[in-house]
């Protein structure tokens, strides 16, 4: 069975957020319209909107509502407070043309030495059964980043170093488990769905220590991370020959 690459944020969202198991870790997610805006801006603090083919982290806005009529808006390392009246317009503004665009609920990120930061899952399947290789953490540039993207200027981590050190006490343990669990899960139900071979998830951690999926990446990159764990890099190196070798 040969890998499959699906760019749709939407496409490889949708299993996950009818399973429901699953749903209760995905942040309400829609495509984009004006109308889903301003009614997503009264049901939730914080909103995402990401073009529905991105990656690295380009084109992603942020919308913070900050009372009744202003919210503040964030796009790339500039934030600009705006009516609430003029929101669909500001966004709009800020959005390529011709591109779709999907829309979210934002996750309050936990923190690392006030820097927002998620995790790195990666799940291979070597044979009939996925296998966790790979987890680790991105910690963002700067306490006011909206992306936690490597291509952004954020740095790879040691996950249990990050957890532990993060500014929110979390229950380590706890919270371990729970990543592999959901990420097993979510990698079986993509697995069913599509051929995929290789997932590499971005999950994150709330400020109160709730798992979130946040999305799925069919060509994940591991640039720069043997150095950073070379036993779990040999772990991945390994299931990816066994995976070359069965095609
Ligand atoms: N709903 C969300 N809540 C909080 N942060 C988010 C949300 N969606 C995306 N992010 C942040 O933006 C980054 C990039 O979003 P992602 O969906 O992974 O798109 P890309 O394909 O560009 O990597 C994430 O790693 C995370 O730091
Ligand atoms: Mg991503």
């Amino acid at each position: 069975m040969k890998h499959k690459y699906i760019s749709s944020k939407m496409k490889k969202g949708k299993p996950i957020i009818n399973d429901r198991f699953l749903s209760r870790h995905v942040p309400e997610t829609r495509w984009y319209h004006a109308s889903t805006l301003n009614m997503m801006l009264r049901n939730f603090p914080v909103l995402y909107i990401k073009p529905d083919n991105g990656s690295a982290g380009t084109g992603i806005i942020r919308v913070k509502r900050l009372n009744r009529s202003q919210s503040l808006i964030s796009y790339k390392t500039t934030s600009k407070v705006c009516s609430n009246r003029n929101i669909v317009f500001e966004v709009v503004k800020r959005m390529r043309r011709g591109k779709k665009y999907i829309i979210q609920q934002g996750i309050s990120l936990a923190t690392y030495r006030n820097k927002p930061f998620d995790l790195r899952i990666v799940l291979q399947k070597p044979s009939n059964r996925w296998s966790l290789t790979w987890m680790s953490a991105k910690v963002a540039p700067r306490s006011n980043s909206i992306v936690t993207n490597v291509a952004k200027g954020a740095r790879d981590a040691r996950i249990k170093e990050i957890l532990r050190g993060a500014d929110q006490p979390l229950h380590v343990s706890r919270v371990l488990w729970t990543l592999s669990d959901v990420s097993y899960k979510i990698a079986r139900k993509l697995g069913s769905r599509f051929s995929f071979r290789i997932l590499g998830l971005d999950m994150g951690i709330d400020k109160r220590g709730k798992v979130w999926f946040i999305e799925a990446n069919t060509k994940p990159n591991f640039h720069g991370l043997k150095k950073l764990d070379p036993i779990q890099y040999r772990r991945y190196l390994q299931a990816k020959r066994r995976i070359e070798a069965s095609r």
